[in-house]
């Protein structure tokens, strides 16, 4: 039998008090900060800078990060649990909530070191700024060990040259980890992590992305020109980038799979209200078949999605390997987000297709699920490299 990949594990379904305690606060925050004003930020493609400040003075920035380094200390699951509420409301803000979460804060509090840690993680974990994960580059995405930028050792430093692409909080982040090569000849292994000062000489940020969805997030281009990075903010020995950057990304794409199971469920709820209210041919569109069966498919599938992504989290709280679980969680939980918010504007109708339904914002959103942390085809390589084991 593969490891992880039939349950070998009985799960226990019962969410905590606590669990339960961390969900509704997540659910009353969007409801209450995320949702008026939601419209209008993705239209004017404003940074929700105030929600930002807010959900980190809630713990919700370092949510899984020990207290000792000014996280929350909660576990994956209840990470999931946020994800999934804010994400029904607003994935802009959701996908900060992410990449500060498990790209950034748990990179470094898995393999940063006690200085790092103490000069960096606190403020990132606690909520007093964000952080950043520059890996992407404009002819390296899906194949990231193909990276340009390059990152060469002279003296007591790095000099950082090339481009970052589609950096989520490019502009907005006060802390950076920058992968880049420095032995082009080893491939993977010859490929860094650094911490970088966002105000350090030699960078230049491009103009905000015009996205499709999530547009209110804050994406850039991220330019190095000489930049000059200490010895001492290497993440790892020398030829540890690659690896960081993997481990790091198998623990994101719970987030992205949680950020599409709340926007497909945002959607579903959306539709069931809707469904309920809206009339036609006498009687309420609930009643016709036709919409029962989607709704009935869209519950079936939102169920799926979130047991994967509450396997994936339970995987990693008890340290067992869920690279496998997270990116059968994100490949799922995506098409799913795409295949129910396509479902949701087509059962509003015409009134889908306007902005006040909210559900033409989040049929926008749900694509970019499918694509950041690894695209759909990258989640498959994933798991059939562990399949064909
Ligand atoms: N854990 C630890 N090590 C890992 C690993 C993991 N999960 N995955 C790979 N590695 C190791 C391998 O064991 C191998 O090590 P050795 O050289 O010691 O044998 C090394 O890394 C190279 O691995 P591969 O040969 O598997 O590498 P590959 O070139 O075939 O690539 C890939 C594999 C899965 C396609 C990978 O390139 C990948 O994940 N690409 C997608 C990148 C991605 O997700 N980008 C997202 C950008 S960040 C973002 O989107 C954030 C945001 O803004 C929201």
């Amino acid at each position: 039998m593969q490891p992880n990949l039939i349950t070998q594990h009985i799960m226990n379904f019962q969410l905590s008090e606590e669990h339960l305690m961390i969900r509704q606060a997540a659910r009353d925050f969007a409801q209450q900060e995320l949702l008026p004003g939601v419209i209008e930020r993705d239209e004017t493609q404003k940074f929700p800078a105030e929600q930002i400040k807010k959900l980190g003075e809630m713990g919700f920035l370092g949510m899984m990060v020990d207290p000792k380094y000014g996280g929350a200390g909660m576990d994956t699951v209840s990470y999931v649990l946020v994800m999934e509420e804010l994400s029904k409301v607003d994935a802009s803000t959701s996908v900060v909530v992410s990449v500060n979460n498990s790209l950034v804060c748990w990179g470094l509090e898995n393999f940063a070191n006690e200085e790092q840690k103490l000069k960096y993680l606190i403020p990132l974990a606690s909520g007093k700024c964000h952080g950043a994960f520059l890996l992407s580059e404009p002819e390296a995405g899906s194949d990231a060990t193909s990276q340009r930028t390059s990152a060469i050792l002279n003296g007591d430093h790095y000099v950082l040259n090339g481009t970052k692409n589609w950096i989520t909080c490019g502009n907005t982040a006060s802390t950076y980890l920058v992968i880049a090569q420095t032995d082009y000849e080893k491939k993977s292994r010859g490929i860094n992590a650094f911490i970088v000062d966002r105000n350090t000489p030699g960078i230049t940020i491009g103009p905000k992305e015009q996205k499709m969805g999530i547009r209110a997030s804050d994406t850039h281009s991220v330019m190095f020109q000489d930049v000059k990075v200490p010895i001492e903010n290497r993440i790892g020995e020398d030829g540890f980038g690659f690896k960081f950057a993997m481990k790091t990304l198998a623990g994101g794409r719970i987030g992205i799979a949680a950020q599409a199971l709340g926007i497909a469920s945002g959607a579903f709820e959306l539709a069931i209200q809707y469904s309920k209210e809206r009339k036609a041919f006498g009687t309420e569109i609930m009643n016709h078949q036709a919409i029962q069966f989607k709704l009935a498919d869209m519950a079936t599938e939102i169920e799926a999605a979130r047991l994967l992504c509450l396997k994936a989290a339970y995987l990693k709280d008890q340290h067992l390997d869920y690279a496998l679980a997270s990116s059968m969680a994100k490949l799922f939980s995506s098409k799913v987000a795409m295949d129910t918010t396509v479902e949701a504007v087509q059962i509003h109708g015409g009134y889908g297709y306007v902005k006040e339904y909210h559900v033409e914002r989040l049929m926008r959103d749900a694509k970019i699920t499918q694509i950041y942390e690894g695209t759909s085809e990258v989640q498959k390589i994933v798991i059939s490299r562990e399949v064909l084991k």
